[in-house]
């Protein structure tokens, strides 16, 4: 009988920034609730039917309807024999043809060019342009596998030590832990500032400036990363706000990442979305022509959350033509984003126009989606700020709230000292992670404990999507309430 040998590779001598890496909305939460929901299948007895999937922005998964334009188009680039169907209207065929006209052997089949199908790429400038009222090059707009796999690209490119120093990244507390989960992989530091919770999470500047007069000692402060609309805090940024953060950058000599994925996930009329690309262009040219941005958009959110197709794409500014090159290099590598998912992202930026067959129909879905989540938001934040001891700010945008939960001391301590049982393991946790485990448990609504967001020592803090079903959410809801005063009495 063969002995086994040694693996090469294990645990012990793989990347170990890869396992000091950690991402909360798929971490121990998703697999309790997996745990949970085969109990329900088991006939087990529970004081609910189901589980609540409020703890991550995947909008199909929670019932959300595909576009018809967008499906229609992907279906006519897939099965080009679709275009024989009269039930599919001219402008979709008209879209999918634009696509296909970029393709090599007219297939989605084919690698595109690494920075995206020429024809999508010209129609995403003509989108920011329509956005911004002002000029964008196609040569500075690159898309991506999601937004995700662009911010990765820009904060690979910023991974160069000087003079000796590590290069910093500022990131939001609390933040999306693709930032945070990233620069651990990357070996970059972080450089936390935090939002002001009291200020509908706004950016504090003062707090920047100590968070990057701290970081100086220790390292190279390189860029700043600003999420607007915000995951997973809900905010939506004033003008102002932007303004400060620009000039900061330009004083502090910072590339910005602005991750602007929630652009159109804007409810409270009081708000407005401003992109960075436009206040920065109105800023006169000792700052427009010199601050280096680069921004991101995504289809996995808005109106569309097609979160599987894996599209997304960026757009640089004030980047030199050297760097354009090293920049087309490094995504070369990976040869292409899906060329399916672009064929989607081209039915975002070039969407059917007043007077085409599909106009009126793409715009009722748009508007049915967008409303939906705005009555959802209002609904959510409300529901937890009636209940003592939680306090949410108002969900100005994106598809989240980040409630502040008051926890007894008793149930800290009980944290403290015990491990707590998901699945086979026995885990330690902090003390949002029990107040989360159990409400799931109890509930059957899963959300996210704030400590995989970072939030202030010695708060509590949960994040819950907006997504699920309305008619869910009444239920869960009710159930949330009723949890949280038994919770309370228990641990007081
Ligand atoms: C703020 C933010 N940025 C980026 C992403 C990643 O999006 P994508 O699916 O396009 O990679 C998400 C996903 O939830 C997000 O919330």
């Amino acid at each position: 009988m063969a002995l086994k040998e040694e693996a090469v590779l294990t645990v012990d001598t793989m990347n170990s920034n890869v396992k000091e890496m950690q991402y909360a909305v798929r971490g121990p939460i998703v697999g309790l609730a997996a745990e949970v929901e085969s109990e329900l299948e088991n006939g087990q007895d529970k004081p609910f039917k189901e589980v609540v999937r409020a703890n991550i922005g995947d909008c199909h998964a929670t019932g959300q309807h595909p576009l018809t334009f967008l499906r229609q188009v992907l279906a006519l680039t897939v099965y080009p024999d679709l275009f024989k169907d009269p039930n599919f209207p001219e402008d979709a065929k008209l879209r999918a043809n634009l696509v296909l006209d970029s393709c090599k052997g007219r297939s989605v089949g084919s690698y595109s060019e690494s920075s995206g199908l020429k024809n999508v790429r010209k129609h995403i400038a003509e989108f920011i342009e329509r956005r911004d009222g002002y000029q964008a090059d196609m040569n500075h707009v690159f898309t991506s596998t999601g937004a995700s796999e662009g911010i990765k690209t820009i904060l690979h490119l910023l991974n160069c030590d000087i003079d000796g120093k590590k290069p910093g990244v500022m990131i939001p507390i609390p933040q999306y832990p693709l930032y945070s989960a990233t620069l651990v992989e990357y070996a970059m530091p972080q450089i936390q500032y935090y939002l002001d919770e009291e200020n509908h999470w706004s950016l504090d500047m003062a707090e920047m400036q100590r968070a990057i007069d701290e970081a100086r000692s220790t390292c190279n402060p390189r860029a700043v990363v600003v999420i607007n609309p915000g995951n997973p805090t809900g905010q939506v940024l004033s003008r102002q706000n932007i303004e400060s953060i620009i000039k900061f950058a330009h004083k502090e000599r910072l590339v910005i990442l602005a991750d602007e994925v929630y652009q159109h996930n804007v409810y409270d009329p009081a708000c407005e979305f401003h992109s960075f690309k436009k206040v920065l262009t109105e800023m006169g040219p000792e700052i427009s022509a010199n601050v280096q941005l680069a921004s991101f958009m995504s289809i996995s959110k808005g109106y569309m959350g097609e979160c599987g197709l894996r599209a997304g794409y960026f757009e640089v500014v004030n980047f030199d033509e050297k760097l354009l090159m090293q920049l087309n290099k490094c995504i070369s590598v990976k040869l292409c984003p899906p060329v399916t998912g672009q064929a989607a992202l081209e039915c975002v930026v070039n969407p059917p126009r007043e007077g085409e067959p599909s106009y009126e129909l793409h715009e009722k879905e748009k508007a049915e989606v967008l409303d939906g989540l705005k009555a959802k938001a209002k609904l959510v934040s409300s529901t937890f700020n009636a209940i003592d001891g939680i306090s949410c700010n108002n969900i100005q945008g994106a598809m989240y709230c980040f409630p502040q939960v008051q926890i007894p001391k008793k149930a800290i301590e009980y944290t403290q000292s015990n491990l707590y049982k998901v699945g086979v393991d026995e885990i330690k946790i902090t003390p949002d992670e029990f107040y989360c485990f159990e409400l799931l448990k109890k509930t059957g609504l899963c959300v996210v404990p704030g400590s995989g967001f970072k939030q202030r020592e010695g708060t509590y803090h949960f994040r819950c999507t907006i997504l699920p079903e309305k008619e869910k959410f009444d239920v869960v809801m009710e159930k949330f309430k009723k949890f949280h005063t038994e919770f309370l009495a228990e641990w007081q």
